[in-house]
């Protein structure tokens, strides 16, 4: 069985990260805030989204990953569930041209194709018109939990060793992060969660093992390119010793 580290701490190049990902909360409390309706709140977030994934191009991060619908979000109102839909709808027919213009890779993480049809067409559309890009990765999440991902990656790794391709001592760190959907993206450095919450809520449990965590209490709809830049600097300041030094 393979002893070597999954983790491999890029001290060097450590100023900027290369993978941020958000947990965008507070968009409830935001339009609550202004007697506004919850969707209102959804409808700042996307304008959020739109801010601070330009930001994240202009600063250089190489993958940004935005949790926009959790596994457990079913849980919500049908109506607002549908807002959600609808909200995602929008922002693909408006901003998937800039986002092929930038040589952005689209990506979904996230069991999506539990979407209403025409919503997991156009996600699949929009993602397969920026495949060819060569640039930063958005991925977003929808329909995404860290549980639920770590189980197929136990059951697919489960069916090899049944199949008798694979040792269960084959069942490594490294064997289960290649069946995980960040497969292709860089290490996890920076996980953001606005709204003042502490928690993870199912996001990335896995790629947090050594992320630098960061709370910031500003509701997502406030969040914006400074903001996302005052998080990179945060970030500059710590100091990573992934269990060493
Ligand atoms: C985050 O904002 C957006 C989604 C979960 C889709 P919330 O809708 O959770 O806002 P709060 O937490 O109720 O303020
Ligand atoms: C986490 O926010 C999910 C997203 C941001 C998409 P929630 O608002 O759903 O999380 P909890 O319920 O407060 O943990
Ligand atoms: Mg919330």
């Amino acid at each position: 069985m393979s002893t070597a580290p999954v983790l491999s701490p890029d001290v060097a190049g450590a100023a900027i990260p290369r993978h941020v990902a958000i947990i965008m909360d507070g968009n409830g409390r935001w339009a609550k805030k202004r007697l506004l309706p919850r969707v209102a709140g959804h409808k700042a977030g996307v304008e959020a989204v739109r801010n601070v994934t330009r930001a994240a191009r202009a600063l250089g991060i190489e993958a940004l990953t935005l949790y926009a619908f959790s596994s457990e979000n079913w849980r919500r109102p049908e109506e607002e569930i549908g807002d959600l839909m609808g909200l995602l709808r929008l922002f693909i027919r408006s901003d998937l041209a800039e986002l092929v213009r930038e040589n952005v890779r689209l990506r979904v993480i996230g069991d999506f194709r539990r979407f209403p049809a025409d919503v997991v067409k156009l996600v699949e559309d929009a993602v397969g018109r920026t495949a060819a890009n060569t640039g930063p990765i958005l991925a977003i999440a929808l329909n995404y939990g860290a549980q639920a991902e770590l189980v197929r990656a136990a059951q697919t790794l489960a069916e090899r060793v049944k199949e008798g391709q694979i040792d269960p001592g084959q069942i490594t760190a490294q064997a289960i992060e290649a069946e995980l959907e960040t497969r292709d993206l860089p290490p996890l450095d920076l996980l953001i969660r606005t709204s003042g919450e502490h928690r993870l809520s199912n996001f990335l449990l896995w790629q947090a093992a050594y992320a630098e965590l960061l709370f910031v209490d500003a509701l997502w709809p406030d969040f914006d390119g400074a903001a996302l830049a005052d998080a990179v600097a945060a970030f500059a300041q710590r100091q990573r010793r992934f269990g060493g030094l």
